[in-house]
Order: C-alpha cells, then sequence, then structure tokens
C-alpha cells in the first residue's frame, strides 16, 4: 500500500485547524501510520525544501515552516500521494477550488496550511527526514474491509 508525507504547517496549528484537516484524511479512508506534533529547525526545514534552495522565496518559506509547530504525518492508502495532493488543493490558494483544504481554509502562497508529497520517492524521502522507521506502525482498522 502507498504511502505518503503529510505536515499541518504553523498556520494550521495555530488556527486550530488540526483536527478539522485529520478529519477530512480519516474520511476518505486513508490509515494514519505515524504522527507526531514538532518544532521544525531550520536545518530540518532547509533538508526537507532543498530542492527549492536557491528560489526568491526560499527564504521566507524555511522562516514560515519554522515559526511553530507542526503536525506531521505518514498517511497510507490506495493512490494516497495523488490523492492528498488533491485534497490539499493548488499550491497557490487563490488557484485552489473549493472544497480543497487550501481552496477552503487558505489565501496567500506563503501561509498554505498544508504540505503533501508530491510523488513516491519525495514521500518516502520526506518519511526518512521526519521519522523514525520504529514510529511507523503496522495495524489493521476493521473498516478497511468496508473501504477496499
Ligand atoms: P512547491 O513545492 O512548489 O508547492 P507544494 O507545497 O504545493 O508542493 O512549493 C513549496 C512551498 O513553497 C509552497 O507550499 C508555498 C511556498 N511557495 C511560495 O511561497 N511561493 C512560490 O512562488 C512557490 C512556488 C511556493
Ligand atoms: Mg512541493
Amino acid at each position: 500500500m502507498e504511502r505518503t508525507f503529510v505536515m499541518i504547517k504553523p498556520d494550521g496549528v495555530q488556527r486550530n485547524l488540526i483536527g478539522k484537516i485529520i478529519s477530512r484524511f480519516e474520511d476518505k479512508g486513508y490509515r494514519i501510520v505515524a504522527m507526531k506534533l514538532m518544532q521544525v529547525t531550520r536545518d530540518l526545514a532547509e533538508r526537507h525544501y532543498e530542492e527549492h534552495r536557491g528560489k526568491p522565496f526560499f527564504e521566507s518559506l524555511i522562516d514560515y515552516i519554522t515559526s511553530g509547530p507542526v503536525v506531521v504525518m505518514v498517511l497510507e492508502g490506495k493512490d494516497v500521494v495523488a490523492g492528498v495532493r488533491k485534497m490539499n488543493g493548488a499550491t497557490n490558494p487563490a488557484e485552489a477550488a473549493p472544497g480543497t483544504i487550501r481552496g477552503d481554509y487558505a489565501l496567500d502562497i506563503g501561509r498554505n496550511v498544508i504540505h503533501g508529497a508530491d510523488s513516491v520517492e519525495s514521500a518516502q524521502r520526506e518519511i526518512s527526514i521526519y521519522f523514525k522507521e520504529e514510529e511507523l506502525l503496522n495495524y489493521e482498522k476493521v473498516t478497511e474491509k468496508w473501504i477496499y
């Protein structure tokens, strides 16, 4: 089963959106296999976003992501990488469709509430940056026989 990496960014935590966002993913049928509240260090943020190093928004992105606690999680499910990207909506909330997380909860590209890995390879890399192997739990939920 596919896994992805998701982060509720500092604005999502400050704006009391943790529960609402997690509920969307639970309601969809994805299984949470790891989750924690944490403070991202500059070093960690720069590793996470290394593909954007040198871009004009890089420094403000690192400042933002390190500005307060975030919730990081690993979700598992059928085609979860693409599914979460769809649920998150376009990077720029101005272009994100209503019904998506960014479309419903954000206005500014620099405060877009949520992150989701953009490919299976990115997901594996990001999971390994934020989680130890033993933090990823293997378990089953009886509801899943009604989902698959
Ligand atoms: P990116 O990986 O392109 O978007 P996504 O989060 O949808 O995968 O960019 C990472 C984050 O950088 C994005 O969520 C918000 C921020 N960002 C800006 O602030 N300005 C920009 O012009 C872009 C492209 C991104
Ligand atoms: Mg990205």
